[in-house]
C-alpha cells in the first residue's frame, strides 16, 4: 500500500510558515499538496532581523534565488559580524568594543591562530586584541567597507539584516506560484485523531482543513503543538534572564553622514542589551532585558535615552514578551513545530532564523510516510534538542564571561545562571588554552554545508572572539606549542599577514553603502 504524505497544513504565515512551505515545495518536488493558513488579526514578529552566513547557501540557493534578488525585495544588507559594545569594564587595547566576526582564523601547524595569540598576550609580546590580531575584517568592519569588491569577489565572509515581515511576502509569492494553496484565516479548534496526533484544525470560513502532516508555524502561541497536543514547553529563563524586548525602527538611519555599518551592534545596557541592525533607509532596534530586573517603564526610558529620543516623539514601540526555551519534543505524532512555536532564545547571535533553516533541513532528512516511524521522529527531535542547548550555552557564555558588574541584572549572570554540564566542560577547555569545538574540515566549508554539526555550530574562532573579547583570557598557553620554534615563526608571519591583507582591502572595497545602493538600484 502507498504510505507517502499526501497534504501537509501549515498553521502561520510568519519567516518560518513561508520559509517552510516553499523549501518542502522544492525539496518535494511538488509532489504533496501543502496548504498554508495565517489570520491576518494576529501580527507576526518582525523587528528588522539579523542572520547568520550559510542561510544563503542551504536555503536561497536550493530554491534557486540568486542572493541579490531576494535582497532587493527584503531590504537586504550585509552583516559581517556582531560588535559588541559596552559589554566590558576595563577597554582593551584601548578600545571599548569587540567583534564576533564571521571570519575564518588562520590555522597554523593544527591550531587555530587565536592559540597563539594567547601565548604572546599571556608572555606580555602583545596588546592588540584577540579579534584584530586574528581576523583580517576588523578594521574593514570599522571603516563601514562592503564584504564584496566591485567586482563581485567576496572580501569577507558575511550574513545579512533583513525585514522578516518582507521576507515572509516575498516567499508567499513564490510559493503560491508555485503552486502552495494559501488561506487567510483564523483557526479556532483543532481535532485530534484517534491515535493522539492531529486530524485536521478547523478555521473560521473556510472550514476543516485535513492533513497527514502537520507543521505549527504559529509563533509563540504553539497553537497546535503546545495547545493542542500538550506537549510540554521548557522553560529555560533559569540558564538565560532575558524574557522581553522593546522595538522600534528608526527612518532614514546614518548612511549618509557615516555610511551602513555592515555590522549588527549590540550594545549592553542595565539590565540586557540592545541590537542596532543597520538597513537602507532605517535601523531595526530593540532592548532585550530580563524583567525580573527591570520594568518595562524603566527599560524603555533606558532604550529611548540610549537613543536620544523622549516617549512623545519616538517611533512606535513594539513591547515584545517571548518564552525562552525549547518544546520537550519538536515532532510529536503527525505535527512538527518550527520558527517561535519550537524554541527561541534572545536573538544576541541572531539564531531565530538559523533555527528555522536547520529544522526545515532536518524534517527532509527524515521526512516520514504516513507510518510516522518513531526513529525518524525521535532522530528530529535529538538534533533539534541539541541545537538549541547547544546556542543557548554559547549565548549563556557571554553572560558568564562578561566583566561587567555594576547592576544586579550582570552581577546575576555571573553568579546565579544554572550552567549545563557541556557549557562547564567548554569553558573548562578554553580557560585551560584548549580548542573549543574543533570543526572536522575547515571553516569554510563547514559553514556552507547543508550538514551543520549542532554540537559544533559555535567554532573555536567564535568561542575565542567572544570570551577573549570579553577579557576572559585563557590561563593557560596549549602546552604543544612550546616545542615548536619553527611555528611560533610561522605564526608570526601569518599575524603580519593578516595586517597586510587588510592593508590591500582597504584600498579597494567599495563603501557598504555604496555596494547596498548599487544592489538596491539595480
Ligand atoms: P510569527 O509570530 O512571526 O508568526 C506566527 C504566525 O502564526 C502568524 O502568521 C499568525 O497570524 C499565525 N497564527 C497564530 N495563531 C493563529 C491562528 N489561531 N490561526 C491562524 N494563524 C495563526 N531571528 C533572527 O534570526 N535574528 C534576529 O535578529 C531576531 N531578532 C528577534 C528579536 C525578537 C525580540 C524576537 C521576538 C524574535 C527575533 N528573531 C530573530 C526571531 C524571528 O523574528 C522569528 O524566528 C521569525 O520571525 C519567525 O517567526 P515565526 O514565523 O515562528 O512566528
Amino acid at each position: 500500500m502507498d504510505e507517502k504524505i499526501r497534504s501537509i497544513v501549515i498553521v502561520g504565515g510568519g519567516t518560518a510558515g513561508w520559509m517552510a512551505a516553499s523549501y518542502l515545495w522544492k525539496a518535494l518536488a511538488g509532489s504533496v499538496k501543502i496548504t498554508l493558513v495565517e489570520a491576518r488579526s494576529i501580527p507576526k514578529i518582525g523587528v528588522g532581523e539579523a542572520t547568520v552566513p550559510n542561510l544563503q547557501p542551504v536555503f536561497f540557493d536550493f530554491l534557486g534565488i540568486p542572493e541579490e534578488e531576494w535582497m532587493r525585495k527584503c531590504n537586504g544588507s550585509f552583516k559581517g559580524a556582531v560588535k559588541f559594545v559596552n559589554w566590558r569594564k576595563t577597554p582593551q587595547g584601548g578600545k571599548s568594543h569587540f567583534y564576533h566576526p564571521f571570519g575564518i582564523v588562520p590555522n597554523c601547524d593544527g591550531a587555530p591562530l587565536t592559540h597563539y595569540w594567547v601565548k604572546n598576550h599571556l608572555e606580555g609580546r602583545t596588546t592588540e586584541p584577540v579579534d584584530y590580531s586574528c581576523f583580517k575584517e576588523l578594521p574593514l568592519l570599522d571603516r563601514n567597507l562592503a564584504p564584496r569588491g566591485a567586482s563581485g569577489d567576496r572580501a569577507y565572509r558575511y550574513a545579512w539584516h533583513f525585514d522578516a515581515h518582507l521576507v515572509a511576502e516575498y516567499l508567499r509569492e513564490l510559493a503560491v506560484g508555485w503552486g502552495v494553496n494559501h488561506i487567510f484565516d483564523d483557526i479556532d479548534h483543532v481535532i485530534r485523531s484517534d491515535d493522539g496526533g492531529i486530524a485536521a484544525v478547523s478555521t473560521r470560513a473556510s472550514g476543516r482543513l485535513e492533513a497527514d502532516l502537520f507543521i505549527d508555524c504559529s509563533g509563540f502561541r504553539g497553537l497546535l503543538i503546545n495547545k493542542a497536543l500538550a506537549e510540554p514547553f521548557v522553560d529555560m529563563s533559569d540558564h538565560l534572564f532575558c524574557d522581553s524586548a522593546v522595538a522600534m525602527a528608526l527612518g532614514g538611519g546614518d548612511q549618509s553622514r557615516d555610511g551602513i555599518e555592515p555590522y549588527t551592534s549590540s550594545i549592553a545596557m542595565r539590565h540586557g542589551w540592545t541590537w542596532k541592525i543597520p538597513m537602507m533607509g532605517k535601523i531595526g532596534t530593540g532592548y532585550v532585558y530580563a524583567s525580573r530586573f527591570t520594568s518595562q517603564d524603566e527599560a524603555t526610558g533606558d532604550f529611548l535615552k540610549l537613543w536620544g529620543l523622549k516617549e512623545k516623539t519616538a517611533p512606535a514601540l513594539n513591547h515584545i514578551r517571548f518564552r525562552v526555551g525549547r518544546n520537550r519534543r519538536a515532532w510529536v505524532k503527525n505535527c512538527v513545530s518550527i520558527g517561535l512555536s519550537s524554541c527561541f532564545l534572545e536573538p544576541l547571535e541572531s539564531t531565530g532564523i538559523y533555527f528555522i533553516y536547520a529544522a526545515i533541513h532536518q524534517l527532509v532528512k527524515h521526512f516520514p510516510d504516513r507510518n510516522f516511524n518513531p526513529v525518524l521522529i525521535d532522530a528530529f527531535n535529538r538534533n533539534i534538542e541539541t541545537m538549541f542547548d547547544d546556542s543557548r550555552d554559547f549565548i549563556q557564555a557571554h553572560f558568564l564571561s562578561t566583566e561587567r558588574d555594576d547592576t544586579t541584572f550582570w552581577r546575576a549572570n555571573k553568579h546565579e545562571l544554572k550552567q549545563s554540564d557541556n557549557i562547564k566542560h567548554k569553558l573548562a577547555m578554553y580557560d585551560a588554552g584548549l580548542p573549543v569545538n574543533m570543526p572536522h574540515t575547515d571553516e569554510d566549508t563547514y559553514y556552507n554545508a547543508f550538514e551543520v554539526e549542532f554540537d559544533n555550530y559555535w567554532t573555536n574562532g567564535s568561542y575565542y572572539a567572544i570570551l577573549a573579547g570579553m577579557g576572559r583570557i585563557p590561563k593557560h598557553v596549549l602546552p604543544r606549542l612550546r616545542h615548536r620554534e619553527d611555528s611560533l615563526q610561522k605564526a608570526e608571519a601569518l599575524f603580519a599577514n593578516v595586517t597586510k591583507r587588510t592593508n590591500e582591502l582597504v584600498t579597494k572595497l567599495p563603501s557598504n553603502y555604496e555596494l547596498l545602493k548599487s544592489i538596491h538600484r539595480r
